[in-house]
């Protein structure tokens, strides 16, 4: 390949590599496989701010999965996700005993697990986050305590057994209610975090003949819920308080049925899906993080619903700005790409119109060197001019015609044009020769024949002779000089030898010539 095609080559390659590497990402991909353990209002928001919080991670893909509180369900799906090769699992174990061994599995193939909100059985696992469910029965037992005046009875209906929280909520609770004699928790009936659960658990205490209570704890506000709607089934309106957890602010959520006096209390249960990714990207990371991140809680009270409500708002408006202030990024960001690709292709176009220019330029030079050489050594004897040389033997100059070239080069300081004028000055002097030529244009005898070969596809040495045998044959046909005279005159040393070279080229003698003109 010709120097300077590999030059454009190189530099077209060299565009397209720098196009393609600033157009992709040089961040190391991550894939999370997020195991749900069901599909409820409170999981929706949880997935909707990790999904908001892997926005600002665009290395991160995040897979999500729903068990649907089915415990085989589950397993399979972290089985899967460790199958498909993901980078971490972060899972919300339905119950912690079942679950742990497949968890404890994907934690042998080398997959970091970060459970959160439900905790696992054994101490194999990555991370942990999530709220202090005992605290938060424990402080809803006094609560409850207080609201009683110490004295009453209460109903449990808890979450679904086995799962941490439940268990966690139900003894903090109980540890907490221990603490006044004056108040019995007469029951203890178990749900399954949904409302429906929570309907048939009081639905059958009341069936039971357990109507004699003050105070109803439910592990969650859906419970709470489906609890007070068999309580109305019973027509037993406004038969008890009732509690729960969770307090989500969303239109029929918990801290709204605070604020109706439908629930007498609640209790937040942060969702926090911007920490649990953090967390995620720690650990993906290799950076520093804590094993166990508690997260803060707080009671909901018709007291302080209100201000929990409005703060709630403003942070939703602020989270409203910050998805509108996302989506313009997004549409600049995809502006952006567009405008690089046409700069990346208009670049491109420019160096290949470079390249062809290059090109084209190179071949008319080409061709006008060659034009200029062929010209140069034209035999048309209508530009013969008559110049002086040193003569041979008697030492009187002799005037000599020689043949100009029927176009002079277009470019005096062209190759063609100072090899035309050493060859001129020199034409009579027998030890003119290759090297003479060479040292005269400043080059070297390889470059000589470099670019005589390239130009005319003969050798010096042929051009030379055929610049003799052109400048003889001028004279020879002007019909002033004799054979012998025009051969010393073009630097032959020999007549003999003249003839037969011109013989050689013209194919027949200069004597003929001579008898011709
Ligand atoms: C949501 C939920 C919450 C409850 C939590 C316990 O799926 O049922 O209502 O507080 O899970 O893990």
């Amino acid at each position: 390949m010709k120097p300077y095609y590999k030059a454009a080559f190189t530099m077209l390659m060299a565009t397209l590599i720098i196009a393609l590497a600033t157009s992709c990402s040089h961040q190391k991909k991550y894939v999370i496989g997020v195991a749900q353990c069901s599909e409820d209002s409170w999981r929706h928001k949880l997935n909707a701010e990790l999904q908001a919080a892997a926005y600002f991670h665009p290395n991160v893909e995040l897979r999500f999965a729903n068990a649907n509180d089915d415990v085989q369900l589950q397993r399979r799906q972290l089985l899967q996700f460790a199958r498909d090769g993901v980078d971490m699992i972060i899972v919300a174990p339905i119950t912690s005993r079942e679950i742990t061994p497949a968890i404890e599995q994907v934690m042998d193939r080398g997959i970091p697990v970060i459970t959160f909100d439900r905790k696992t059985h054994s101490n194999r696992y990555t991370a942990y986050i999530g709220c202090d469910n005992y605290q938060m029965g424990y402080t809803m037992g006094k609560y409850v305590a207080g609201e009683m005046h110490q004295h009453g009875k209460v109903v449990e209906i808890t979450g679904m057994q086995g799962s941490s929280p439940m268990i966690e909520r139900h003894r903090g609770f109980a540890a907490a209610i221990k603490q006044y004699p004056g108040i019995t928790i007469i029951a203890t009936a178990p749900g399954n975090w949904k409302e429906h659960s929570g309907y048939r658990a009081m639905d059958s205490l009341l069936r039971g003949g357990v109507t004699e209570f003050n105070y109803v704890f439910a592990h969650n506000d859906r419970l709470a819920l489906g609890a007070i709607k068999a309580m109305k089934a019973h027509h037993l309106n406004n038969h008890a308080q009732v509690c729960g957890i969770d307090a989500l602010n969303v239109p029929g959520g918990g801290i709204e049925q605070v604020q109706q006096g439908v629930l007498s209390a609640s209790y937040i249960y942060p969702t926090k899906g911007d920490k649990l990714l953090e967390l995620a990207m720690n650990i993906l990371q290799g950076k520093p993080y804590s094993r166990h991140t508690k997260l803060q809680s707080a009671l909901v009270t018709p007291e302080n619903a209100d201000v929990i409500h409005m703060q709630y708002e403003e942070i939703a408006n602020s989270q409203q700005r910050l998805h509108q202030l996302n989506e313009m990024i997004d549409h600049y960001l995809a502006q952006l790409s567009l405008q690089r690709l046409a700069l990346v292709l208009a670049a491109c176009l420019l160096l290949l119109a470079v390249v062809a220019i290059v090109m084209l330029l190179r071949i008319a030079r080409l061709r006008q060197s060659r034009n200029a050489m062929s010209s140069l050594f034209s035999s048309d004897i209508s530009r013969v001019a008559t110049v002086e040389t040193p003569a041979y033997g008697n030492g009187t100059p002799v005037q000599q015609q020689i043949t100009m070239p029927q176009e002079a080069a277009p470019d005096n300081d062209s190759f063609a044009a100072r090899l035309r004028d050493v060859l001129q000055s020199n034409l009579c002097d027998p030890s003119l020769d290759v090297d003479t030529i060479a040292s005269q244009l400043g080059m070297s005898r390889a470059g000589l024949y470099r670019k005589v070969k390239a130009l005319t596809g003969q050798s010096a040495v042929e051009l030379i002779r055929e610049a003799r045998l052109k400048r003889a044959h001028a004279m020879i046909s002007s019909g002033e000089r004799s054979v012998s005279e025009v051969a010393y005159a073009v630097g032959f040393s020999s007549p003999a030898y003249f003839t037969k070279c011109y013989k050689d080229y013209f194919g027949h003698t200069p004597k003929h010539s001579k008898n011709q003109s």
